[in-house]
């Protein structure tokens, strides 16, 4: 699928949990298997509300409060992928994996062209190749999502896409199994053989549960019935979700969420880049992700200004306030890296919490900058 520079962060294909799961505190500083009852309730007072490497339900999954996204994992269009970035993709991989973060974000659509495919192949690779010990490579859950092309027309079809996506991760089951985005809004016959398709590989044990991406609130109550009649949980919602993503939609998909025991999956948590700091109008990234930023960054100064201010307050990177706005509002944040320096800045996200001042401030400041991120083009309602 070809993406113009407006629908860049979700063109092709792509273009918690929290709230319902109550962190356990017991302190580990690695993935480390759990500590019994008496010691994480003995450690509870002086620890922070989210602590960094504790694990949070998520349906029958236990998942680190934050994971890692990998669509540049590939991706040269957008995100200018070479392979001799494999390494430092590994190594990122790796030290996430080392410092308890289980959770990894990946589509059968990611990569361009001939490199389609490849986020799962450098994830399944990189899972064989993980060089900590064994109980922390088992714990690695992998979500990955199936495109809903117009050519899948049949259950069988999302099946086998399961199946292809299985064999480049090397594995034997997936941890979620979701749909990439919803036909609904232009093709909703289709959307029930997604949905068909969803179930059968379930019930084949191709993955330990299912979820779903770019639905709206009135798509997730629909296709939540469905499952449910069919026996299947849907425990995953992942949706774009950031300060700069913050509308009603977002807001009521999250309440059904938590009303529903869904764990909402925050994308491009980071706004592409543009939340970090290290972007601005004359510091752009590479790419056709400037174009985009071109047209944004203008308009939420008040934003960057806000978010520069609490980081120098709290001592901490505008990522990780950014970051940390997600995980108070009871969202999984899946930022995407490139490398481990990434990797780190972002896991200092974890383990404190904002105030309810700063999240209003934050808050205040995202509503006063007259832009935000353009959304999916197949969000639905
Ligand atoms: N379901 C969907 O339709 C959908 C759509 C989009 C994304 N996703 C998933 O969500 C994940 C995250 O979203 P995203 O990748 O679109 O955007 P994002 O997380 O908002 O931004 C990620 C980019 O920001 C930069 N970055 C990350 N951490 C940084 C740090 N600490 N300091 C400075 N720069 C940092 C990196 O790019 P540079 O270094 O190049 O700036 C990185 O690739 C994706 O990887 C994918 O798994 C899903």
């Amino acid at each position: 699928m070809s993406a113009t520079p407006l629908l860049l962060p979700f063109c092709c294909p792509c273009s918690a949990v929290i709230a319902c799961a109550r962190p356990s505190f017991d302190g580990t500083t690695s993935l480390a298997p759990p500590r019994s009852p008496s010691l994480s309730s003995a450690l509870i007072s002086p620890l922070p509300a989210v602590w960094p490497w504790d694990m949070v339900n998520a349906g029958p999954l236990k998942v680190s409060p934050m994971g890692f996204g990998t669509w540049a994992w590939g991706n040269k269009f957008l995100w200018g992928y070479e392979n001799t970035m494999d390494e430092s993709l590994q190594e990122a991989f790796n030290f996430a994996v080392q410092k308890g973060v289980n959770l990894f974000d990946t589509a059968d659509s990611y990569g361009t062209g001939k490199l389609n495919g490849q986020s799962e192949l450098l994830l399944g690779r990189f899972v064989e190749e993980f060089p900590g010990s064994e109980w922390s490579q088992k714990q690695i859950i992998i979500a990955s999502k199936f495109a809903a092309y117009p050519w899948r027309i049949t259950a069988g079809q999302i099946v086998e896409a399961c199946k292809a996506s299985l064999k480049r991760l090397k594995m034997k089951q997936l941890g979620i199994g979701q749909l990439h985005w919803s036909t609904a809004n232009y093709a909703p016959l289709q959307e029930r053989v997604l949905w068909d398709g969803l179930v059968a590989m379930h019930k084949e044990g191709l993955v330990k549960a299912v979820g779903v991406s770019n639905y709206g609130p009135k798509q997730l109550l629909r296709i939540y019935d469905f499952l449910e009649k069919k026996g299947v949980p849907l425990i995953s919602a992942q949706v774009q979700f950031s300060l700069l993503s913050m509308g009603t939609n977002q807001m009521t998909i999250k309440s059904i969420c938590d009303n529903l025991g869904i764990t909402l999956i925050a994308y491009s948590p980071l706004g592409l880049g543009m939340l970090t700091g290290k972007y601005s109008y004359s510091t752009l990234p590479n790419g056709p992700r400037s174009l985009l930023f071109k047209q944004i960054m203008p308009g939420i100064e008040p934003l960057l200004q806000s978010l520069g201010l609490t980081s120098r307050r709290r001592r901490k990177t505008m990522s990780q306030v950014a970051l940390n706005w997600c995980l108070c509002k009871g969202v999984i944040p899946i930022p995407g890296v490139k490398n481990i320096n990434q990797v780190k800045d972002n896991i200092g996200a974890l383990g404190w919490r904002l105030s309810t001042d700063e999240i209003s401030q934050l808050e205040y400041a995202a509503a006063q900058s007259p832009k935000s991120m353009v959304q999916n083009i197949f969000q639905t309602k």
